[in-house]
């Protein structure tokens, strides 16, 4: 019999705070952390640079499942992305990937080809895996399931913070423009679309501190069985 790994979902629209959450939870767990939207990111990026045109979804599928790709903690707990040796964390990171990522991501083969390299982050002493499927299609069996939302005009103003702090002049309107278009990508699409799971955890972190949904989440965990060390 091989160990129960504990896993906890959560999956939302782009700018919910997934990713901030994902990673303190995971820090406070001592548990492994999945960024799978980066996995469509680097997919993008990999294609980019080997000249792959997005809509050859067999080249994609190969290079999905070739790609040389490695993801690190840093000193701060901070993700970092290694494609072909080189730090891209940074690269991925832009509206354009996003955007080309959330195209890709609607191809039935893509994901398929992706489900396997999502999975073997599932490992002792446990994982937190953010997405938009996790909690559906990825890991229907975890352990605790959360879908981390908040309304889209909230949603744009953060990231508009964000590029704003690193000086990127970026309209506030255009932002939720692309907010609402990748949301609607991602919720009609046929395959996985992102769709709360049925045991899932709804949290509206519209409102809430970074704190409030850090300690709300820790809960969901800690009631299926999950405790902090
Ligand atoms: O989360 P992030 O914004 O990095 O994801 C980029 C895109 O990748 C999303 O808009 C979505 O279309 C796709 N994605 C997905 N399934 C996941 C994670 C991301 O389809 N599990």
């Amino acid at each position: 019999m091989t160990d129960h790994v504990p896993i906890i979902t959560v999956d939302g629209p782009s700018g919910a705070g997934k990713g901030t959450i994902c990673q303190l939870m995971a820090n406070r767990l001592g548990f492994h952390y999945l960024d799978s939207g980066a996995l469509y990111r680097l997919l993008v990026l990999a294609a980019r640079r080997h000249t792959v045109d997005l809509r050859n979804v067999e080249s994609l599928v190969v290079l999905a499942a070739h790609m040389d790709i490695y993801f690190n903690m840093n000193s701060e707990f901070e993700s970092q992305v290694i494609l072909e040796g080189e730090d891209i964390s940074a690269l991925i990171r832009g509206e354009d990937i996003g955007a080309d990522a959330s195209t890709i991501a609607a191809h039935i083969e893509v994901r398929a080809a992706l489900l396997s390299r999502q999975r073997v982050f599932a490992k002792s002493p446990g994982l937190v895996a953010d997405g938009r499927d996790m909690g559906t299609i990825v890991f229907p069996d975890a352990d605790a399931k959360i879908f981390l939302t908040a309304n889209p005009e909230i949603r744009a103003k953060r990231r508009h913070k964000q590029l704003m702090d690193k000086g990127k002049d970026v309209s506030l309107a255009s932002l939720i423009e692309q907010v609402k278009e990748r949301d609607e990508r991602d919720m009609t699409r046929k395959s996985s679309p992102m769709v709360p799971a049925h045991d899932a955890v709804i949290i509206d972190s519209s409102h809430m501190s970074i704190n409030g949904v850090l300690e709300l989440g820790l809960d969901v965990a800690k009631k299926n069985g999950i405790h902090s060390q």
